[in-house]
């Protein structure tokens, strides 16, 4: 054999040859903003370990919204934090609570323009932090969860929210959520359901942002990252259970579940780029260590050629005026 004739380099010698062949292209249309709303204050509050990110008010939500708006993005993932937490979480389904006011104002003024999607789980408003209610025991109730689930689903449904995005992790939420929905008159709600969803400790810079009072981790119902096959198994039952669209989370460390799902789902997928993927980048670049723009965007592309369809990520602003 002489010099080679097969030369991938050819296709990579300029931006525009590179441009021409690339598998896999970002568009703002694909990236959805999670945000957080807190109830009673009246300018936003940083999140120290989220730089750039804040606790909105209500106004600076709707201000947040119409960029989002203004930039061509998919959605905007909302999260409340309550003024009050309690052991059942009641701020989750009264229908003045900050996450359900916040979903009404969003409808109202952009619902036209951009999916409005309501996280629905109980930790931002139980005192103890959990995903779900507890039983005397001190585990996380499952079947009592659910039922708390399905009236968080009838409020928010109620205000308009075009998905709802459950991130409990209970068995059978989908289901049973779907069934309630569909009994009260919400059968076009859409469910975007954490299939496989990971316990992290990337999670961490999350708790601040909604002032998380959780001692210990979700271990009993997270999965664990040592699991994959698993993973095919909580995306199926809620597939079967009448998922829209499922979603893995985090991203960046379980791409390999992220093509997985991708192979075997008839429904669109999702991938949530976490408040601690988010830190990494951010604190290794406030150090000088990395591009910050280029990382953002390499593992934002590296998220969409896995399979993910539909990317919920901090950068999503950002990254979308950089394409
Ligand atoms: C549950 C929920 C969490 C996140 C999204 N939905 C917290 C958790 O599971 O511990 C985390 C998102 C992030 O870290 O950016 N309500």
């Amino acid at each position: 054999m002489g010099f080679p004739s097969a030369r991938p380099r050819r296709l990579r010698r300029t931006p525009a040859l590179r441009r021409l062949v690339a598998e896999t292209r970002l568009h703002p249309a694909d990236l959805v903003l999670p945000v957080f709303v807190r109830e009673g204050i009246d300018t936003p509050v940083a999140i120290s370990a989220m730089p750039g990110v804040v606790q909105h008010t209500l106004d600076s939500l709707v201000d947040e919204a119409r960029r989002c708006v203004a930039a061509g993005l998919g959605g905007i993932m909302v999260f409340g934090v309550p003024q009050a937490k309690d052991a059942r979480g009641s701020g989750a389904d009264a229908p003045d609570g900050i996450l359900n006011v916040a979903l009404s104002r969003l409808v109202e003024e952009v619902g036209d323009d951009l999916v409005v999607m309501a996280d629905l789980c109980l930790d931002e408003f139980t005192d103890h932090g959990h995903c779900g209610v507890l039983a005397a025991d001190g585990s996380v109730d499952n079947d009592a969860t659910l039922e708390r689930y399905a009236s968080m689903a009838l409020a928010q449904a109620g205000t308009g929210a075009a998905v709802l995005g459950l991130s409990g992790m209970m068995d059978g939420q989908v289901g049973f959520v779907r069934s309630a929905l569909d009994a009260a008159g919400y059968p076009d709600t859409v469910i975007l359901a954490y299939a496989a969803k990971y316990t992290s400790g990337l999670y961490g810079p999350f708790r601040e942002a909604v002032q998380s009072s959780l001692v210990g981790d979700r271990a009993t119902y997270q999965q664990d990252p040592a699991n994959g096959t698993e993973a095919l198994r909580e995306l199926e039952l809620d597939i079967a259970e009448g998922a829209d669209i499922v979603m893995v989370k985090p991203a960046g460390p379980h791409l390999d579940v992220i093509a997985a799902a991708a192979a075997m789902s008839p429904v669109p997928v999702a991938a949530y780029q976490i408040s601690g993927e988010y830190a990494q980048v951010e604190a290794a670049a406030e150090r000088g260590w990395v591009d910050r723009d280029r990382v953002m965007l390499e593992s934002l592309v590296n998220i969409r050629r896995a399979g993910a369809q539909v990317v919920l990520t901090y950068y999503a602003l950002e990254a979308a005026t950089r394409l």
